[in-house]
């Protein structure tokens, strides 16, 4: 028999379920078949002209060498000047470390601030990084369970049951993935008490921040008040915002001695993010703001028509209005217990299993963020295939 050779801590990870649904699609796909995708979870628009140039340009300017650990400091002066400007956030360039991906900023965060068997409370439905990270640097992910009612959410009585001796911090992922809730600022200061009251860490991942509909407003928590700023680390990035996934840049704004800490781990890992992808960065907000509200309309002309088509189409199927981010999660627990293309639906895997192989649509089962009932649609994909994808699933679960 093989000795295990991987790390003890390492044994009860769990692949990125939204990674394996997307590689059966895309191995679908690879075979020729029509495959229509709702897995996505990055925006389906180019890199826009201004900031791919200012990558091309930093090539040709041989700005290929290292930087600074903590990014340029031109890039991290923009990152404060953005922080104030649209989240009322002051933070000086040594508050601030830029890192490949925000996902990289969340672990490096992690690692930074837990010791072994240290708490983190992390509401359900998460982003299904969340958990494993927290266990790969040595925590416990303790899970709050949101209800629909009250709009996916944490309240102070779940927070409260959630809390023990050994609790360190508090995630909040808001607008979220997968449900595209947002808290608003009375909700976040509920947490943010509670955060002080019990010296406690709040890690806010504000990824979606600038994908919000209507009158909905985005809210820093760090902003709420100074004690909750020293207690918070907030984590953003470009991804989603200037349809940058694979430059991956992302970046964290926090007190001083936990940016030096993450320093210390990206300085003796990857050193810093790649130079070409800060100076594109640079370029992202320097970016006419109208290029992202012309994304943002976009998602929420689709948005808009799939809400209606389930409304008016799909009778066992709901949702919760989305009012950021670009995914829908539907309730599909009226289907449990029926039978669609001979598959018995008890859960959302088998739901989408079955979705995938009969009907060619790919989309994430709740599974993946610890939730059996629900289905997440990501409408960052065109309108053509919406509208076709929509039809699909109605004609799926009308047999
Ligand atoms: C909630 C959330 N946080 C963080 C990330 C990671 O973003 P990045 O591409 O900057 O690593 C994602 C990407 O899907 C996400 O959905």
């Amino acid at each position: 028999m093989q000795t295990i050779r991987t790390a003890l801590n390492l044994q009860t990870i769990t692949p990125s379920m939204t990674l394996a649904i997307t590689a059966k699609s895309k191995q679908l796909k690879s075979e020729g078949k029509d495959v229509i995708g709702f897995g996505a979870g990055e925006p389906d628009f180019d890199t826009p002209e201004p900031i791919k140039q200012a990558g091309i340009k930093a090539i040709n300017d041989n700005f290929t060498r290292y930087t600074e650990v903590n990014g340029t400091m031109a890039l991290r002066q923009l990152i404060c000047k953005k922080l104030k400007e649209e989240n009322n956030l002051i933070y000086e360039p040594k508050n601030i470390i830029v890192n490949s991906g925000a996902k990289h900023s969340l672990y490096l965060a992690l690692c930074a601030v837990l010791n072994p068997g240290e708490e983190v409370i992390i509401p359900v439905p998460y982003w299904v990084s969340y958990p494993e990270m927290v266990k790969i640097a040595g925590g416990v992910p303790v899970f709050v369970q949101t209800t629909a009612k009250n709009g996916f959410k944490m309240t102070q009585d779940d927070l409260e049951k959630a809390l023990t001796n050994k609790t360190k911090m508090i995630m909040i992922n808001s607008p979220s993935n997968p449900t595209g809730s947002v808290y608003t600022k009375e909700e976040l200061e509920v947490v943010a008490n509670f955060a002080v009251k019990n010296n406690l860490l709040i890690m806010t991942d504000e990824i979606y921040e600038s994908i919000i509909y209507g009158d909905v407003k985005h809210v820093s928590i760090a902003s709420l008040s100074e004690d909750i700023k020293k207690n918070t680390i907030t984590i953003n990035g470009l991804s989603k915002t200037y349809a940058m996934t694979g430059w991956r840049v992302g970046y964290a704004a926090a007190e001083e001695d936990i940016i030096k800490a993450m320093s210390s781990i990206q300085g003796h890992t990857v050193s810093h993010p790649a130079s070409i992808a800060q100076k594109a960065a640079e370029a992202a907000f320097s970016l006419d703001k109208s290029v992202v509200e012309d994304m943002v309309a976009q998602y929420d002309e689709r948005r808009k028509y799939m809400m209606k088509y389930i409304d008016d189409e799909i009778k066992d199927l709901s949702y919760i209005m989305p009012d950021g981010a670009f995914y829908l999660y539907v309730d599909i627990s009226k289907t449990f217990g029926k039978t669609y293309n001979g598959v018995k639906i008890n859960c959302a895997l088998d739901f989408a299993s079955a979705l995938l192989e009969n009907y060619l649509v790919a989309v994430i089962p709740g599974e993946g963020f610890c939730t059996y009932e629900y289905i997440r649609l990501s409408y960052a994909t065109s309108m053509k295939n919406i509208i076709e994808g929509l039809k699909r699933i109605r004609d799926f679960l009308n047999q």
